[in-house]
């Protein structure tokens, strides 16, 4: 598994595409043109019902995707108790596992849990939550994700109250020396993702803003330009 710029020293920005927003009918397809267009993963969210009012994306999705794309598969669960689900979502072949922190009353077990199959983990925090609880986890994990949205849907609007996290984020991990990508997830698009990257995310995670009408290579070539604007 490769997933791009380790450790986050490097200032490419990774972008995982997320297929809540792609063609249901036709999801493998949709892995493949993110891959074919630029994206660094495919971002798989799950979801129970009951965390967030939304149903999604069970194991299955994980094999049958592997067969569209050699890109790293992220499970990004947005349910109750994924402590439950992850011996047989390992086993699905996911390349990480974030959970929410707070559905983890035990958040290094977790950790420790996904990361005894040899596999990524990664930790989200939604928007109403603090992030200072969760600074001593990141040395146990690659990737933070901070919601700029609630979780559950796609297509909402980006929360700029969450930015000061992102930038706590980063000034934790370089204080620390720590190997870990700071993401965002949630409303990032062409307007606010130069907001996004000045703030200090490194990883951005993308649904509407990438599978839209004008093609999946053309957006993505889109907002890389508008990454590198935001960096010079
Ligand atoms: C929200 C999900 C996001 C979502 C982002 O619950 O975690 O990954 O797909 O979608 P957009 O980019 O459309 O806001
Ligand atoms: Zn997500």
């Amino acid at each position: 598994m490769s997933l791009s710029s380790p450790c986050g020293r490097s200032s490419r920005v990774h972008i995982g595409a997320s297929i809540l927003a792609a063609d249901f009918a036709c999801l493998g397809p949709a892995a493949r043109a993110a891959e074919l267009g630029g994206a660094d993963s495919i971002h798989i969210d799950m979801m129970d019902g009951h965390y967030v009012p939304n149903l999604t994306f069970g194991f299955d999705l994980l094999p049958a995707l592997r067969k569209w794309t050699t890109l790293p598969l992220v499970a990004h669960l947005e349910l109750d108790n994924p402590d439950a689900l992850i011996e047989p979502l390992a086993q699905a072949g996911p390349d990480m596992i974030v959970v929410q922190e707070d559905t983890c009353p035990h958040l290094d077990v977790t950790i420790a849990h996904i990361r005894s199959y040899g596999i990524g983990a990664g930790v989200g925090v939604n928007p109403d939550r603090r992030l200072e609880p969760v600074l001593p986890y990141l040395s146990q994990v690659d990737l933070l994700i901070i919601m700029s949205v609630p979780p559950g849907f796609g297509g909402q609007p980006f929360d700029e109250n969450v930015l000061p996290k992102v930038s706590l984020a980063r000034r934790h991990r370089d204080e620390h020396d720590l190997c870990l990508h700071v993401g965002l997830d949630g409303g990032v698009n062409e307007g606010t993702i130069v907001r996004a990257v000045q703030a200090g995310a490194d990883y951005l995670i993308m649904g509407s803003a990438i599978f839209q009408r004008d093609g999946v290579g053309t957006a993505i070539a889109r907002l890389r330009e508008r990454i590198c604007q935001s960096m010079a």
